[in-house]
C-alpha cells in the first residue's frame, strides 16, 4: 500500500574551516520500507537513528536525495501543497508532542476540522468532528475546550481525532506515546489499535521503546544509524533478532505499557 526505496538523506556538516567544503552526514541511507494494506508497521531505533527523517521522506514533507514514496503505485513527490492533497487524505500523521502540535488558542473543534478545510473535504464539518471525537473517547462537550484544558492523554486523543477527520487509509504515528505519562501510555496505544481494527486501518508505528512496537505492530523495521539493520514479522524479529543492535534494543526496553484497563 505504501512503499519506499532506497531512501537516502543527507545533512551538511557545519564548515570545518572557511575553504573547506562542507562535509555531509548521511540521516538515511538506502532504506526500504513496505506496508501492507490493514497491517502495521513499526519502526524502532535508538534516538538520532533517522526515524523521523524516514517518516518526513515518507510522508512528502521533505525531500529525499536518493529513493522513492509510493501509495498504491502513484509516486509521492515533495513539492507544493496542493500537489499532494490526494495523498494527504489518505495518509495522516500523528506526532510526539500534542502539546506544541495543536493551535493553543484554537477551540478542539477548530483543530479537528483544520484538515477538513485545508483538503476541502466535501460534507458537514461540525457532524464530522462529533463522529471523531467520539471514536477517540472525548465527550461531544470537549470540541468548545482548549488544548491547555486537557491532560496530556486527551490532547494526544484530539490530535489522533483531527489525523482521523478526513477518513485516512494510513495513520502514522511517530513517538505518539513518548511525551505521555507511563501510565497513560497503554491507553493511546490500545486507542490506535482499536482504531486500526474498527476502522481497517493501516499504521506506521515510530519508536524508541520497543514495547510500545511489540504491543501493535505485526512487522518491524529497525533503523540504525540510518540504515535498516533487520526486518520483518515482530515475532521472528524481536523474538530471534539476527543482529547484535536489536539484541541490544531489546534488552534495554526501558518500560512495557501497564495492561489494558489500567485507570488514566
Ligand atoms: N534538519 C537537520 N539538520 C541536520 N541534521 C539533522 C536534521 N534533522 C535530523 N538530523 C540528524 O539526522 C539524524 C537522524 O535524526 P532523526 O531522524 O531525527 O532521528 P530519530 O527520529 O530516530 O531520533 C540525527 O543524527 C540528526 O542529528
Ligand atoms: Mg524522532
Amino acid at each position: 500500500m505504501l512503499r519506499a526505496e532506497g531512501l537516502t538523506r543527507t545533512y551538511r556538516l557545519p564548515r570545518r574551516s572557511l575553504w573547506a567544503p562542507p562535509g555531509r552526514r548521511y540521516a538515511l541511507r538506502g532504506v526500504d520500507l513496505a506496508l501492507a494494506e490493514g497491517g502495521a508497521l513499526g519502526v524502532v531505533g535508538e534516538s538520532g537513528a533517522g526515524k523521523s527523517t524516514l517518516i518526513r521522506l515518507l510522508l512528502g514533507l521533505d525531500r529525499a536525495d536518493g529513493g522513492t514514496v509510493r501509495y498504491r503505485d502513484r509516486e509521492v513527490r515533495p513539492g507544493p501543497a496542493r500537489g499532494l492533497t490526494w495523498f494527504r487524505r489518505e495518509v495522516q500523521i500523528v506526532l510526539q508532542d500534542p502539546m506544541s502540535s495543536l493551535d493553543p488558542r484554537a477551540r478542539v473543534r477548530d483543530i479537528v476540522a483544520e484538515p477538513l478545510e485545508c483538503l476541502g473535504v466535501a460534507g458537514d464539518h461540525d457532524a464530522r468532528v462529533d463522529e471523531v471525537l467520539a471514536a477517540v473517547g472525548l465527550d461531544p462537550d470537549t470540541r468548545d475546550r482548549y488544548p491547555h484544558e486537557f491532560s496530556g492523554g486527551q490532547r494526544q486523543r484530539v490530535a489522533i481525532a483531527r489525523a482521523l477527520a478526513p477518513a485516512p487509509r494510513v495513520l502514522v504515528a511517530d513517538e505518539p506515546v513518548s511525551a505521555l505519562d507511563v501510565s497513560v501510555r497503554a491507553q493511546i496505544l490500545d486507542l490506535l489499535g482499536d482504531l486500526k481494527t474498527r476502522l481497517g486501518l493501516s499504521l506506521v508505528l515510530v519508536s524508541h521503546d520497543l514495547g510500545v512496537v511489540q504491543h501493535l505492530c505485526d512487522e518491524v523495521l529497525v533503523l540504525k544509524a540510518g540504515e535498516a539493520v533487520e526486518s520483518g514479522p515482530t515475532a521472528r524479529v524481536l523474538g530471534d533478532p539476527g543482529h547484535a543492535y536489536t539484541r541490544a534494543l531489546l534488552a534495554a526496553v526501558p518500560t512495557l505499557p501497564a495492561p489494558r484497563g489500567s485507570v488514566v
